[in-house]
């Protein structure tokens, strides 16, 4: 099995995938469910972060059994696709951000494989947290398929489950960022870590608190997600073919 699959709000669905199989596998962190299948002759492997019925709120995933299971299992590369708010005004609602930098908010999680002990201090170098490789199939596809993709973009990362305040949002936006959301971190920092090559395609679903007019909705979140739900499909099927 070569490729992963982690999707994240509204990418709940592996139905792309012939052979589907349910799967468990064990790591130090707990044992991670997940489905296999293939598709265009090669192995895939789906995890629906948040559960098969987003139940896993972003502050409960257990990031670190996801990762070490997938590199477990002899996955090279992993694709995510992660629903974010926007701070900046040319990121609209259904537009797709090829994330290429992070800003680290989260106060209340585990971010490392590594906490001494035995296996050591280590020092991830994070100059380049997205892999160019899966980067570059993910641009090359969205090309081919005419959806328009931003190439850049920063991800700032929150603990949540709460939405973030407007002061917050300036701030982000003053400090660089392009969108907000609630998991990158620290599932990129454990991919580095576990030497993986992995990359995250954002889908803005709205545009972030005090930018936005109205109060933020989850239901707002899914109502964009499930409208470009066919897009993200379309772009990860012609990724994997790749
Ligand atoms: N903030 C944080 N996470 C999100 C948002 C948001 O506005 N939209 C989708 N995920």
């Amino acid at each position: 099995m070569k490729i992963a699959i982690i999707g994240g709000t509204g990418v709940y669905d592996p139905r792309i995938l012939d052979n589907i199989r349910e799967m468990e596998i064990a790591t130090p962190y707990g044992v991670v469910r997940f489905k296999s299948g293939e598709y265009a002759g090669k192995g895939v492997a789906f995890i629906p972060r948040h559960g098969s019925s987003h139940s896993i709120p972003p502050h409960l995933i257990n990031y670190r059994a996801n990762i070490w299971a997938m590199k477990k299992l002899g996955i090279k590369n992993i694709i995510a696709t992660t629903a974010v708010g926007s701070l900046n005004l040319d990121m609209k609602p259904g537009d797709f951000v090829l994330i290429d930098q992070f800003l680290d908010f989260v106060k209340n999680r585990t971010t490392t494989f590594y906490e001494g002990g035995e296996r050591g201090v280590v020092h991830v170098d994070v100059t380049t947290p997205y892999c160019p490789t899966v980067r570059n199939v993910l641009t090359d596809a969205a090309n081919n398929l005419g959806i328009s993709i931003h190439h850049h973009g920063t991800y700032v990362c929150t603990d949540g489950p709460r939405f973030e305040t407007p002061a917050e949002i300036k701030m982000f936006a003053k400090l660089g960022g392009d969108v907000v959301g609630m998991t990158n971190v620290p599932e990129v920092v454990l991919a580095r870590e576990a030497e993986m090559c992995y990359a995250t395609v954002s889908m803005v679903t709205n545009f972030a608190a005090g930018i936005s007019p109205q109060p933020l909705t989850h239901h707002e979140v899914l109502e964009t997600m499930q409208a470009n739900a066919e897009n993200i499909k379309q772009l990860i099927m012609a990724a994997i073919e790749r």
